[in-house]
């Protein structure tokens, strides 16, 4: 049966992990895979979702099925999130704005990529040239086409929005334009607000769907702030997807919990397209693990409960933002020039530092410094004690 299967591809990001943790250098630094550390190197439960597990544990009744979609109570928390809660309370009278609860973001990815396909086999789904290793694969998988739309200047290490704006003018119906919501991942380089007010126009006059993956809400400039340009578009355009991912904003990352969103211009085509998600959900696992969706649900409806989650996810943000200013300055100091500002304004967990394939290498084999093929760093990962020998390795492998 297997004899002429070839191995699997290695996969970009978490292979960095697994080379890190086999490097015998105790100096060694793990800038790979999108998680969050603290001070000592650790990636702490939140004090929030103890409490929520506790309660849980305490209270739960039964281990049956919840459903295909998932909690209905933790997919309405996550669209109050994502849209606001002025928004909700409208979205909850015309209920044009629906969710699926899946298995992480990713889940979500795929689960509207099989519905896109199905609905539309001729569909192009059109990603920011740079975008997150694992778009392309999920959409490719889904069996649609793929196209890069240009995005990331690596002169400027900023948006190059005329162009990108552009290129993406000459999309029609047939389109899907993939956008991050925040916290670009891999570059760190977000839209401004006036491109997403002119992405909304575009998508009113040309008929493109907008599909937002929003996998760091909070990690940028704060929960509110980090949605207003997703929120602008959500308001205005007969139709979008999300694809939203507690991971990282609830630190739930092994408990695979994540929404998939889909607005549509009518009750009834949303509540289809819904039925159509929880068909390809149903075909590939059934339905989704409860246990993290449970707790996020458990925090987002008690006041208190929130409001203690909400401070510890602005702890990790100022934490990013402290670590960003710090490399900063360790650069400026290393290297004698200002050629890396740019990373104290990027946004969220990652940036883009411009290190070539060659220099990736020499980085992990020079210093154990392991990064992410294309040169993104995870800052979130980055204690700010191996600043100086971050700042040391960059200026003598990229000066
Ligand atoms: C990342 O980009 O590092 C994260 O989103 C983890 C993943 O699943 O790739």
């Amino acid at each position: 049966m297997f004899n002429t299967l070839s191995p699997a591809a290695i996969d970009p990001i978490l292979s960095q992990t697994l080379a890190c943790l086999q490097d015998p250098r105790p100096n060694k630094l793990d800038l790979g895979v999108g998680v969050y550390r603290n001070e000592n190197g650790k990636t702490p439960v939140l004090q929030a979702v103890k409490t929520a597990e506790i309660r849980l544990v305490q209270t739960q009744e039964s281990k049956s099925y919840v459903g295909m979609a998932g909690c209905e109570r933790f997919n309405q928390a996550m669209i109050s999130l994502l849209l606001g809660e002025e928004r909700q309370a409208q979205n909850q009278r015309d209920a044009r704005v629906v969710g699926v609860q899946t298995p992480g973001a990713s889940g979500a990815l795929r689960l509207m990529a099989d519905v896109i396909a199905i609905a539309n086999p001729n569909a192009t789904v059109w990603m920011s040239d740079l975008s997150y290793a694992n778009h392309a694969p999920i959409m490719r998988t889904a069996g649609l086409n793929v196209a890069y739309y240009p995005y990331f200047d690596p002169k400027t290490k900023s948006v190059n929005e005329p162009i990108m704006l552009s290129a993406l003018s000459a999309l029609g119906t047939n389109d899907v334009v993939l956008l991050h919501g925040c916290c670009h991942n891999p570059t760190g380089a977000d839209l401004s607000y006036g491109a997403w007010q002119a992405l909304t126009d575009m998508a009113n006059q040309q008929g493109f769907l907008p599909f937002i993956d929003m996998a760091y809400q909070g990690f940028g400039d704060g929960m509110e702030k980090d949605a207003a340009g997703f929120r602008y578009l959500a308001e205005r355009v007969p139709a979008f997807l999300v694809a939203s991912s507690c991971s990282k904003n609830f630190g739930l990352y092994r408990e695979r919990t994540g929404i998939a969103v889909v607005a549509s211009d009518s009750a009834s085509k949303s509540l289809c397209i819904k039925g159509r998600i929880m068909e390809c959900a149903r075909s590939t696992y059934t339905m989704p693990p409860d246990h993290g969706a449970a707790v996020v649900r458990t925090i987002l409806e008690d006041p208190a409960l929130k409001a203690v989650w909400l401070s510890e996810v602005s702890e990790m943000r100022q934490r990013i933002h402290r670590v960003r200013a710090a490399l900063v300055a360790s650069l400026q100091h290393q290297t004698g020039h200002h050629h890396f500002d740019f990373i104290g304004q990027h946004k969220g967990m990652f940036s883009v530092i411009g290190a070539n394939k060659e220099q990736v290498m020499r980085l992990r084999e020079e210093f154990g410094v392991y990064l992410v093929d294309g040169g993104r760093i995870n800052l979130a990962g980055l204690k700010e004690s191996d600043i100086p020998f971050l700042a040391k390795s960059l200026s003598v492998v990229m000066v």
